[in-house]
């Protein structure tokens, strides 16, 4: 399987920005073979970025989307809309959605089976609290974040899905896991897919690390052996820093 590089701009960037730096990804894509890239722009901008990105390979994802197909729901986009301008991917119980605007596990179960509707790719967020973590309940936190949020899952639907493990200490901390206690958690998660589904569908399944990734410690985090791709946040906003994690895949 080809890793998996995505950037999430979060709420980042203005129209002129993201276009630039949608371009600067764009041009270096193809000396980046070896990975598959990825970029999540605010909504508002995807159009924009997506013509940026034309020809180039780099795929298109949204930060986030609603389970209806449509109707009466102010302020919300569908898996439909997001596909129609151009995503193949969705962001899907990030943990500042589940921990800021109270998404619950339920919510992003629903998000996800109506974006695999959709033909979109969930990448669907998991991680504990440095709480949790101290508490040791980072196995049994991941555990029920993997079981709520994808309840209902078929073995067929596993293979399209992604998922990402992002410690929240770790986000936006400067606070890396280290490859070891990212890929503890890996291997927990690719087990908790072997007992649902089997080896074989748990091996088509991409498992992204998360939190404060840079090209500086990337090499070492996608050196492990269940960590297949990164999702970055702030080392995203910069076309050279994300190319060169992607160069360390
Ligand atoms: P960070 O964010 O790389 O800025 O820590 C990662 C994320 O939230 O996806």
């Amino acid at each position: 399987m080809l890793p998996l590089i995505a950037g999430n701009w979060k709420m980042n960037t203005d129209r002129a920005s993201a276009v630039a730096l949608a371009k600067g990804v764009a041009g270096g894509a193809a000396l980046h073979k070896q990975v598959e890239l990825l970029v999540c722009p605010p909504a508002v901008y995807l159009s924009s970025v997506a013509e940026a990105l034309a020809g180039s390979g780099v795929a298109l994802g949204a930060q986030n989307m609603y389970h209806e197909a449509n109707g009466a729901f102010t302020g919300e986009l569908s898996a439909a809309m997001l596909k129609d301008v151009g995503c193949q991917y969705v962001i899907l119980g990030h943990s500042e959605r589940r921990h800021i605007l109270g998404e619950t596990d339920a919510a992003v179960n629903k998000k996800t089976l109506a974006s695999l509707a959709a033909g979109l790719v969930p990448i669907v967020c998991v991680g504990e609290l440095l709480a949790e973590r101290e508490a040791g309940q980072t196995a049994a936190v991941i555990r029920r974040q993997f079981e709520g949020s994808l309840a209902g899952i078929s073995a067929e639907e596993i293979e399209k899905i992604v998922i990402a493990y992002e410690p929240v200490w770790a986000i936006g901390t400067g606070k890396v896991a280290t490859p070891e206690q990212a890929e503890e958690v890996h291997a927990d998660l690719r087990k908790l897919l072997i007992e649902r589904y089997n080896e074989r569908f748990a091996a088509t399944v991409r498992i992204l690390y998360g939190g404060s990734v840079k090209a500086s410690n990337a090499g070492e985090l996608l050196a492990q052996p269940n960590i297949n791709g990164a999702l970055v946040g702030g080392a995203s906003l910069k076309a050279e820093e994300f190319l060169g994690i992607a160069a360390a895949g």
